[in-house]
């Protein structure tokens, strides 16, 4: 989860507890990101880092797989990709070699996650032949290592995301699972790989009974991201967390996203106790309309000026400028000579700061809050009322996993029962446990 809300701590508590979690590297600057590897290397379980695809800033996107590479990290979640990318394919065949026994050992490891079969397919095949040229003159790998590489797939494991929290096709889990994991069985008969290919399952997973549907449907592994938001050691404010555990199956829409503002790309959020929602999609609305700023009527102006930003469209300009003229200049000359491009990045302020004064709990703008969040959440929630994981401050990330695992095992064998004809008692439910009871189940 990006910003850090997939924060330093929740991946160390689920690493310890034998689970995989990855650093929500993305919209941090480099700078946050390194410092969180630095922290994560050699800590003795397994973790990841997510490598989000960035088509407006190129540069960052191969920054950060060097440093995944220079530090070491060997296991990368790469998401949002349209396409493979060089840095992608730089990564994953770094340091790729035969061992004693012939096989091949790649040591960096890529987990995709997709919502697209056409996606899955090319994370599923060897990295292409275009890229492990480019790569062999500048000299990154030999000419030998291109050929090992043409023969392993780009990930050995890809993620098939459905409708979740964040960036998503709001595809159902149901119907996106068979296509993508029959996709993985064609393709391992078609490169003759020596390695299995394997399908997890992410979106609307929160309660043992989606967990347990995953694995019926041959999940290799299923992976949570909304219920994880509202747990303690997430990089998100305490208020956050409590609209969180508020949330209700049917809170949850599809809002404006600031990175591909332009072009009307969306992400899901929640709607209950903020009007970010509607107030993003306005401003959408406007960017269609007008051709800049000056161009939209005065009154309406003051409108946006007064409500939504509380600042002016001048300050509002010269910050971003401030801010671009470091991170992006390219962007600052164009918006000087694109009226419109200029409008689109006082928009995307907004955008932008409505994610931060959630995550940092900003009082004076709850109404604004950019909270992203899918309808798992409602699902755990009314899984956990009346347990000890309605509480906010209960939610530990170990402990809300441990318990959809360990749901999911026994709703699977209260319903192989089932298959046998056993009739199970009317009041069976799976209820949350508290750690010490699913320690005790298994001493
Ligand atoms: C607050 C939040 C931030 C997210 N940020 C990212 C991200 O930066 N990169 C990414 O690959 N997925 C991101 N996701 C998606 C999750 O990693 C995960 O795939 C998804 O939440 C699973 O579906 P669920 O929300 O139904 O549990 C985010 C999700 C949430 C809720």
């Amino acid at each position: 989860m990006a910003k850090g809300i997939s924060s330093v701590a929740m991946v160390e508590e689920l690493g310890r507890a034998g689970m995989l979690g990855f650093f929500g590297a993305a919209g941090l600057p480099f700078a946050a990101v390194e410092t969180a590897v630095n922290h994560l290397a050699n800590v003795g379980f397994p973790c990841g880092f997510n490598l989000i695809h960035s088509p407006h800033e190129p540069d960052l996107e191969a920054a950060l797989a060097q440093l995944y590479i220079r530090k070491g990290v060997r296991l990368v979640e790469a998401s949002a990709f349209l396409a493979l990318t060089l840095p992608l394919v730089r990564y994953r065949t770094h340091g790729i070699h035969r061992a004693a026994d012939g096989s091949i050992i790649a040591p960096n490891r890529i987990i995709a996650k997709i919502s697209r079969e056409e996606l899955a397919e090319r994370f599923f095949s060897p990295p292409p032949e275009k890229f492990l040229r480019t790569l062999i003159e500048d000299g990154s790998i030999t000419a030998e290592q291109a050929e090992l590489a043409g023969q392993i797939p780009m990930a050995q494991e890809i993620t098939a995301e459905a409708d979740s929290g964040g960036h998503t096709d709001n595809r159902p889990a149901i119907a996106l699972f068979p296509t993508i994991a029959s996709l993985a069985t064609r393709l391992e008969l078609k490169f003759g790989y020596s390695v299995k290919l394997r399908v997890g399952l992410a979106g609307g997973i929160a309660t043992p009974a989606a967990a347990a549907a995953a694995f019926a449907m041959g999940a290799a592994y299923i992976m949570t991201g909304s219920v994880n938001q509202a747990c303690v050691e997430s990089g998100t404010s305490d208020t956050v967390r409590r609209m969180l555990a508020e949330t209700r199956q049917a809170d949850v829409t599809m809002a404006p996203a600031a990175d591909m503002f332009e072009m009307g790309v969306t992400v899901q959020v929640l709607k209950r106790g903020t009007m970010f929602p509607m107030r993003a999609a306005k401003l959408y609305e406007m960017y269609r309309a007008y051709d800049g700023i000056e161009s939209i009527p005065a009154a309406e102006r003051e409108k946006f000026e007064k409500t939504f930003f509380k600042a002016t469209f001048a300050d509002i300009w010269r910050d971003t400028r401030t801010f671009f003229l470091t991170r992006d200049p390219h962007q600052v000359e164009r918006a000087e000579r694109d009226e419109k491009h200029r409008m689109a990045l006082v928009f995307r302020w907004y955008l932008g700061q409505a994610a931060h004064w959630a995550k940092d709990g900003d009082p004076s703008r709850t109404i604004d809050y950019q909270i992203w969040c899918g309808p798992a959440m409602g699902a755990f929630n009314e899984w956990a009322a009346g347990s000890f994981l309605a509480s906010p401050e209960q939610r530990r990330v170990a402990t809300v996993a441990r318990n959809i695992l360990f749901g999911a095992a026994l709703m699977t064998r209260a319903n192989i029962l089932r298959y046998q004809n056993v009739r199970l008692p009317a009041d069976f439910r799976v209820e949350p446990f508290e750690d010490t009871q699913i320690k005790e189940y298994f001493a």
